[in-house]
């Protein structure tokens, strides 16, 4: 049994994880750290293996920085943070996703093909209201890889923030006469789950760390 933890455990993706991880066969939840619920993250590290953190884009990289020094796997879903400063800290791993959803990362592997065929792209990504950084993690990965694969994203990366939505994003490319237009849609945060799930089993068998994207994990 992986004894698991989670950082941010009231929020709106923190429930949905305890959920899943109490229903994994493999897997205990030891520890609910949020300070809606009185309970610091560096209180509960002595009684897990893996932390799953999706807390707050400015508490992030501090909370992964105190399960690294404390020797506890880090599975981070919070966006916004540049994690690369943690390479090298402490005796654990640290996997980073800015999309735990199968339907996204296949979206940005299709956008990788694309580019080098259709390098004119636009990004648009549509959230709930109630998230706190814009543009997405995931629209700034697309854009990095987009480009690294020949593309040319054109600025700003257009971000909707509306009640209703949940994660959508669409990556259109432009060629002379035609479009391509590649969306993802999550309309529920149980589309992260299987994902999350991955990462918690394979966090302490990586070679190197941080790692950022599910790709590495789903096919790599
Ligand atoms: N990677 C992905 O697939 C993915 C998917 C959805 C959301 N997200 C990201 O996850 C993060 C959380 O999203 P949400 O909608 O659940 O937010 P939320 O506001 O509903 O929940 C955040 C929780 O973190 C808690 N918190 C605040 N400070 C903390 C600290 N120092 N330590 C631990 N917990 C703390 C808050 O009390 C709150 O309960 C956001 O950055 C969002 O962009 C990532």
């Amino acid at each position: 049994m992986i004894r698991v933890g989670v950082s941010g455990a009231a929020g709106r993706m923190g429930e949905t994880v305890c959920k899943a991880v109490e229903g994994a066969e493999d897997m205990e939840l030891t520890a609910r750290a949020d300070p809606a619920l009185d309970t610091a993250l560096t209180d509960v590290l002595d009684r897990v293996e893996v932390v799953v953190d999706f807390s707050r884009p400015d508490t992030a990289l501090e909370n992964a920085r105190a399960c690294l020094e404390a020797g506890v796997h880090c599975v981070m879903g919070t966006t916004g943070p540049d994690f690369s400063e943690l390479q090298g800290v402490g005796r654990a791993n640290l996997f980073v996703a800015p999309n735990f959803a199968v339907g996204a990362v296949l979206m940005m592997e299709a956008a990788k093909l694309a580019a080098p065929h259709m390098p004119e792209c636009e990004i648009i990504e549509l959230h709930h209201d109630g998230k706190l950084d814009a543009p997405s993690g995931t629209a700034a990965r697309t854009a990095l890889l987009v480009e690294e694969a020949g593309g040319n994203v054109h600025d700003p990366i257009h971000s909707v923030r509306l009640p209703g939505l949940v994660a959508h994003q669409e990556v259109i490319f432009g060629g002379t006469g035609q479009t391509l237009s590649i969306r993802h849609d999550s309309t529920a945060r149980e589309s992260f789950m299987p994902g999350v799930l991955l990462a918690v089993r394979r966090v302490s068998g990586l070679e190197s760390s941080p790692v950022v994207g599910l790709e590495h994990l789903l096919l790599g």
